[in-house]
């Protein structure tokens, strides 16, 4: 494949029938953004049935090493087992213990703490206390309840619909991630490494982190580091198919790296094309997983929803192999600048939630520089019915 000179040459931008105009550009209701029956066809519709991504394979490359994710109330155990990784639901069969606290490690078995069931790394109950009548207990019938897993891309997937009874269809996972191989390929995000990950507790509802991280209007404001070397005003959204949204900013001319220095000696990702090396392209996997795909790291963030008025955020921060085996690598920069616009991030997020807590709330304008949130928005709302 000959390399393009810019993503643009893949992606075109946005079109004038777009959903920015489904509601004239406006935001949605206080119950679409804090309300719990909202939050209820959310959990059902989109977080129950649709495929999540869930982890980089980065995390899980040895047989033995495990991660867990926690969506909603419930909390999913990937294990790398001897044919690859493979999710399940993160409980004890005997009693429903919860099995593993910590968010990533590594074991060669899973043993419940509660009256010490122990599962191998394939998920099966490997032996169990207590006395059982062989007639009532099948051993084979009580590892750990599996959850159906796909990777692309270097990207963990999973999805909670059962086959046989998902209504319109089971999602089909290529579908729905339309040009994102795309971005992958360029920025080689399956052979990246994950050198720092760190979580957040935010207390808001996901859509509004959803919204903040997908719109750069709010850097001048809140966030002085990013605004002096990223640009807002040279921006754009693109034009995407599947159920991703995304937008593009550049990197202003006195630096080429998005850290607290705003410089790298990095070598840019090789195949990035000379359009995109002072560039950043922002990408988001609906409902939850937000890309920044720049020349020489790559950043993943989630946010998983808990209750209608909390979330986590989950950060890595990933680079190529061939900068992180150099002696002299350091990720410092990069970290420093984003954890520091995170914690700026989580205080506008909770507080306009407290603002939106109003049953008073009543839809402002959004503007195009923001058109990513009411294309998010349009994507719920399409996705988990109910409310507008
Ligand atoms: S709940 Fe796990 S062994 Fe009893
Ligand atoms: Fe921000």
């Amino acid at each position: 494949m000959t390399q393009p000179s810019s993503m643009f040459d893949l992606i075109g931008e946005q079109a004038e029938d777009r959903p920015y105009y489904e509601t004239g550009g406006r935001g949605r209701s206080h119950e679409f953004y804090t309300g719990e029956e909202q939050f209820r066809r959310e959990m059902d519709r989109i977080y129950g049935r649709r495929w999540l991504p869930v982890e980089h394979v980065s995390r899980l490359r040895d047989k033995g090493s495990y991660s867990t994710v926690g969506i909603g109330t419930g909390s999913v155990l990937l294990l790398h087992g001897d044919d690859g990784v493979q999710a399940y639901h993160n409980y004890c069969r005997h009693r429903g213990y919860k099995l593993v606290e910590e968010a990533v490690g590594r074991r060669q078995s899973i043993v419940c703490m509660y009256h010490c069931w122990v599962y191998d790394r394939n998920g099966r109950l490997k032996s169990h206390n207590g006395t059982y009548l062989p007639h009532f207990f099948d051993k084979s019938a009580n590892g750990l309840l599996p959850i159906r897993t796909e990777i692309r891309h270097g990207v963990v997937f999973v999805n909670f619909a059962d086959e046989a009874t998902a209504p319109g269809g089971f999602p089909d996972l290529d579908e729905t991630l339309g040009e994102f191989g795309e971005f992958a390929r360029v920025y080689e995000l399956d052979k990246l490494e994950c050198v720092q990950a760190k979580d957040y507790s935010v207390a808001c509802n996901w859509k509004l982190v959803a919204h903040n991280v997908n719109e750069s209007l709010h850097f001048p404001t809140a966030h002085k580091d990013l605004h002096r070397i990223t640009d807002f005003d040279d921006a754009g959204t693109y034009d995407l198919s599947g159920d991703l949204v995304g937008a593009w900013q550049t990197i202003r001319d006195d630096y080429n790296s998005i850290s607290m220095t705003g410089r790298s000696d990095r070598a840019p990702m090789p195949l990035v094309p000379d359009g995109d090396l002072r560039k950043v392209n922002w990408i988001t996997i609906l409902p939850n997983l937000l890309f920044a795909f720049t020349a020489d790291y790559v950043f993943m963030q989630w946010v998983w929803p808990e209750t209608p008025g909390t979330c986590y955020v989950r950060h890595f921060w990933l680079f190529h192999p061939t900068e992180t085996v150099r002696s002299d690598f350091s990720h410092e920069a990069v970290f420093a600048l984003w954890d520091k616009a995170n914690y700026e991030d989580w205080e506008m997020c909770e507080r306009t939630h407290r603002g939106l807590a109003n049953p008073h709330w009543a839809p402002g304008q959004l503007s195009l520089d923001e058109e990513v949130v009411s294309q998010i928005d349009s994507w719920v709302a399409r996705t988990a019915g109910g409310t507008r």
